[in-house]
Order: structure tokens, then sequence, then C-alpha cells
């Protein structure tokens, strides 16, 4: 999944290009490039015949020492790479040139039939320059243009199989972009006599607020004052404009070291947004508009199932017990790309969730069309307003955690975890919750984020264990009931930001079988709250402990017990307990976020990964 952007306008292109690629570094990052136009001339000077591209292996910042600073063209596209077809190199970089270097192209996407297309092309004597299967889409361009750049990009996309989200531009029509959506995201970024296409809104929130958000099997043309979206007919369509809500200043570090850092700190405000408005003492329940369901309909619920992946996944496995706690219905969180092909069973009175930070997750988006089209009711949980998810989904609720720039999830996770809540809480009080009991819930859950303040002000303790335990190779983190997620996204933050192998387990099940791993270089991070599970968590801490693992525990202040037995204690403050899934992941990802310092990696942007994966 990669970054695109287009440009056109009256300023020099180059540095707005530059400065939108940045911005969508974290959805990939192994290699970038740009393509200029200017009316009446090309970048390469006077009199040359082609678009001027200049494309690298490696960073954003490698691409910018590049370009010279004074470049000329006013219409361009820019490319940032996360490979799926062909190794990390130069002329697999995007944009890619036709044969006669007139056309020029970006794409974010997987083209399933390229092998065919290819060899279609190979066999009427086109070259090609790269391994890529997006390569084949500026040759079927170049070869379908007579005269009118939408229609030959519309030709050329019914041609394609797969996903996309493509860019384009041609040496003839120097002012005009052209751009298609299947899949993957684009935006429409309306300016004061300038346009912009994008992957999402942070590459263009610097520039404006209006922006149009393409569904798939949609084409736009755009000149720097004029824009026209269609269908695959080649029919016009008239589309919504919407308005970004996002504060620049929120996708900038402000001050922070790196973004992951930042959006840990930001989780009490973020939760605090997360529940603004939604909980409401007078009926000790919670409000969330935009479910599109009334009472009865919610009343007839009888199970509910969370699509998800990745960190949204864990959230919902969390949100699963409190759900069947707190609802008394079956709740089930399921990897949303093994049950897009698992033929799923969609039963009448279930309620689909599709959980989603970034909200274009192909694997998620996928299989929640999957339950659609089976006539399953899929709502959507996300964060990204404007998303594909968030737009397809039969009602939804935004989490409000603000822009998640680092490619490791946080304060999406505990706001996901704030919005499930609430619907838990609505729905328990629907059926056997007390009044009581659901103001407690609320007293609880208002708490959370105070207990996370307490927690973020007091990090040398983390700090200086990771310092002792980085240079591990290998960990468990273990955990029990509502907890056991946690230790599963505990150690997914650990693999993705500090490259270290770890593994999340139930702490019971480690004694059938990955209890055999546990040696003195391999530490167990124990998640042990003052919960109904504690005993048993410190007895399988013993049964580690009697095979000379080093034993780690996440513990409520004050414990005692659980500080005789473990090596090493990081406290969290005490709280109801279905509220330490919030306060345990926070220590979690500070520990993963310091021993990837430790270890010199690169936290916001982690090898081999990217922040929202449109690709299945
Ligand atoms: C989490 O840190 C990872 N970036 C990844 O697992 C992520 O949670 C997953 O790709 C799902 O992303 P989404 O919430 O945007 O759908």
């Amino acid at each position: 999944m990669c970054g695109i952007i287009g440009y056109c306008g009256p300023r020099r292109a180059a540095p707005i290009l530059l400065e939108g690629l940045k911005r969508l570094e974290y959805r990939g990052y192994d290699s970038a490039g740009i393509a200029l136009a200017t009316p009446g001339c090309t970048t390469a000077g006077e009199g040359a015949d082609s678009l001027g591209v200049i494309k690298a292996r490696g960073k954003i910042k490698d691409l910018k020492a590049l370009v010279p600073p004074d470049i000329a063209g006013t219409t361009g596209i820019g490319h940032t790479r996360w490979a799926t077809h062909g190794e990390v190199t130069d002329a697999n970089a995007h944009p890619h040139l036709d044969g006669t270097g007139d056309f020029a192209i970006v794409h974010n996407g997987v083209i399933e039939n390229f092998h065919q297309l290819r060899d279609h092309l190979l066999a009427q004597g086109v070259e090609f320059h790269s391994e890529t299967d997006s390569e084949v889409i500026v040759h079927l361009l170049a070869r379908a243009y007579q005269g009118d750049l939408v229609a030959a990009l519309t030709a050329t996309v019914s041609l394609l199989k797969g996903t996309y989200g493509i860019v384009a531009m041609y040496r003839g029509e120097p002012g005009r972009l052209v751009g298609a959506r299947n899949g993957s995201p684009l935006v429409l970024g309306i300016g004061q006599g300038e346009m912009f296409l994008a992957s999402d809104t942070t590459a263009i929130l610097g520039h404006t607020r209006q922006v149009i958000y393409l569904e798939d099997g949609e084409v736009v043309s755009l000149t720097a004052d004029e824009y026209a979206t269609s269908d695959l007919m080649n029919r016009e369509i008239r589309k919504e404009v919407d308005h970004i809500s996002w504060e620049l200043e929120s996708i900038e570090k402000t001050g922070f070291t790196h973004f992951m850092e930042k959006e840990i700190y930001e989780q009490p405000e973020a939760i605090r947004r997360a529940l603004r408005g939604r909980l409401d003492r007078e009926y000790a329940t919670g409000h969330l508009g935009g479910l599109n369901l009334n009472s009865r309909e919610l009343l007839e619920v009888g199970r509910i199932v969370l699509l998800a992946a990745g960190t949204s996944y864990h959230a919902g496995m969390v949100a699963t017990y409190a759900l069947e706690e707190l609802v008394r219905v079956p709740a089930v969180a399921e990897l949303a790309s093994e049950l897009r092909y698992r033929n799923p069973l969609v039963e009448r009175d279930a309620l689909y969730f599709a959980a989603s930070q970034s909200g274009e997750t192909a694997d998620t988006l996928y299989a929640m069309r999957e339950v659609q089209r089976k006539g399953g009711r899929v709502l959507g949980i996300c964060n990204v307003v404007g998303s594909t998810i968030a737009r397809e989904s039969d009602g939804g609720v935004y989490i409000h955690s603000g822009p998640e720039i680092s490619v490791a999830s946080t304060k999406a996770f505990t706001s996901q975890l704030a919005a499930f809540y609430v619907f838990a809480l609505l729905m328990g009080r629907m059926r056997h919750l007390s009044h009581d009991q659901g103001l407690r819930l609320i007293e609880a859950l208002e708490a959370v984020p105070g207990q996370i303040e307490a927690i973020l002000a007091h990090t040398e303790p983390i700090r200086a264990l990771a310092r002792r335990y980085a240079s591990c190779e290998h960990f468990f983190f273990l955990g029990r009931g509502i907890n056991y997620p946690v230790a599963l996204e505990a150690a997914l933050k650990l693999k993705e930001v500090s490259y270290i192998h770890a593994e999340g387990y139930s702490a019971a099940e480690i004694k059938h079988g990955p209890l055999a791993l546990i040696t003195e270089e391999t530490p167990s991070v124990f998640l042990v709250p003052r919960d109904g599970l504690r005993e048993k968590v410190i007895t399988s801490m013993k049964e580690v402990k009697a095979r000379r693992g080093p034993v780690i525990a996440l513990a409520v202040e004050g414990d005692q017990e659980v500080a005789r037995v473990a090596d090493e204690v990081l406290y969290v403050p005490e709280a109801h307990h279905l509220m330490y899934p919030f306060l345990l992941a926070v220590p979690a990802q500070l520990f993963a976020y310091y021993c990837a310092l430790e270890r010199g990696c690169n936290v916001d942007q982690p090898r081999n990964l990217a922040k929202s994966v449109t690709v299945e």
C-alpha cells in the first residue's frame, strides 16, 4: 500500500509533491519518485520530449536530495512505495513512463491480471523497464489514448483486475491530471485555483479542507480550475464535497521525538473524545449516533461478530469479553482475512462490526462486503473520517482518536475499546444491566484517562526495564481472560517496532507446549491485574520461575504477592476489572517503544510495514 499524490495549479509542483509524500510516507517507505510537466515546456528544459521523472530507492528525504530546488513544473504526480511486485530498486520505483516518455502514472494497489496484460503488451513489442505490476497501466494508457486522457484512462482501467488508485499525466495535456479508484483510496482536494489528488487527506490538509472521496469505479479529471468525475461508462457523476476537520498540528510531532510516543501520550485526551457526549448518567447508559438501528432492532441482536485485522482485531477480542459480560449475548472476534474466504454463515440476528483505524484495510473491507453480500448488517468502528469502511458500512461510530501516523497503532487501540464499551453499556442497559451497574461502568470509564495520565507521569521504570531487556531476542506476553488479547497486542507492539520475536499467549496455554521455549534469555511478561484470574496467573508465573525464566509482571499498585514472585514489576492503578485492558496496554506500548529506541530502530516506520494495508 503506497501513497500517491498529484498537483496541478500555478505553484511549482515539486515542493508540494515532496511535502505531501512526506505526510504519506507512513503508507510505504521503500522508494519514491515524482514526475513533472509545465504547460508549453518540459522539466528537462525547452525542446526535451519527455516528462521529467526523478525516482529512487529510499525515503522521501533521499528523493528530496535528488530534486533540484528550483525545478520547474506546475503539474506533477508523486509516489512513495510499499513493494508488492518487484524488489526495492530504482527501476521499480514509481512514476512509470511509457516507451515514448509522454505518459506517466503512479499506482497504489495490486493488478492481479498483470501477467496476461504484460505478455499481451510484450507480444506487441512493448518494452518493460521494471518488474512491477503497475507498469502495465502506463503502456495500456498510451495505447488507448486518442486525444482524450479521461477516455484513455477509463478504457485502461476496464482491462484491469485487482485494486488500484491511479494518477496519470500526459505531456500533450500538461495542465491536466486524471485519476481512477478501485479498492485503494483516492481523495480529490479542491483548492483556490489549484487541485490535488492523494491517497488520504493528510497529504493535502495543509492546502485545503475541501475534499471529494472517490468511490470504486470512479474516474476523475482535473486542471487547476476545474474537475469532473465520471463512471466507467464515461457518464458524468456529481459528487458531494466534504470538509476535513482535523487540524494540521495534529499531523505534526509537536515536540515529541516520534509519532508513536506522541500518540501514546495523546491517549487520555483521545479516550475523552471517544467518550464525549456518549455517556448518559441520567439513564446510566451509552449513546452512539450513527448506528442506524432503533432500540427494537438492537434488542433483537442475538450475536455480535467483530471483523478486523492486527491491533483492531485485538481491540475486538477485548470487546467480546466486555460484550458477553455486559450484554449477555455471544460475541466473537474474527480475523477478517480468514472470514472472507470461509464462506461465512451469516445469521439473521447477528450484528457485525468492521473495526479499522484507517478504514481502508483491504482484508476488513472485503470481509465486510462479503457479509453485506450475504445480507448481514455491518457497522463500522473507524478513526479516519470519510474512509471506505466508514462510507460503505451500514452505520457506525467514529473513535475520534485524531490522525494516527505511527505505523504501530496505539491510541486507536484504546479509543476503539472506549467506543466498544459505550456500545456494550448501551446494549447492556437495554437488557439486564441495572441503573447502578450502568453508573459504575460510566464512572469506571470516565476514570480511565486520569489513570492513564498517572501511568504516563511515571515512565522511568518502564524505560529502565527496556534498558535491561532490550537485548533479549525472544519474549512471551501472557494474560488471562479479557487481558489475554492485551497480551497479544503487547507482543505485536514489541515485534512491530523493535523486531524482537515476541509471542502473546493465554497464561494457561503455555504449559501445553510453549513452556519448552522458556530459558534464562527469554523473559515472560505477565499481565496480572486484580481480577478473578489473578491467582491462576500467579500460578503460571511460578511455573515459568521454576524453569528459571525471567518473570516481569504488570500488576496493580501495592500487589506485594506478585512482587514476591516476579523479578520485575510495573504497576498500574487499581481499577474496575473491565478497565485493565486500557491500563495494561499503555506500559506495554511504552516498553515496546523504549526497546525500539534502545535497539536504534526506526520507530515510526518499521521495516517491511505500512500503516494502512490496502492490499490483500
Ligand atoms: C498495528 O500496529 C498495525 N499497524 C496493524 O496491525 C494494524 O492494526 C492493522 O493493519 C489494522 O489496521 P486498521 O485498524 O487500520 O484496519
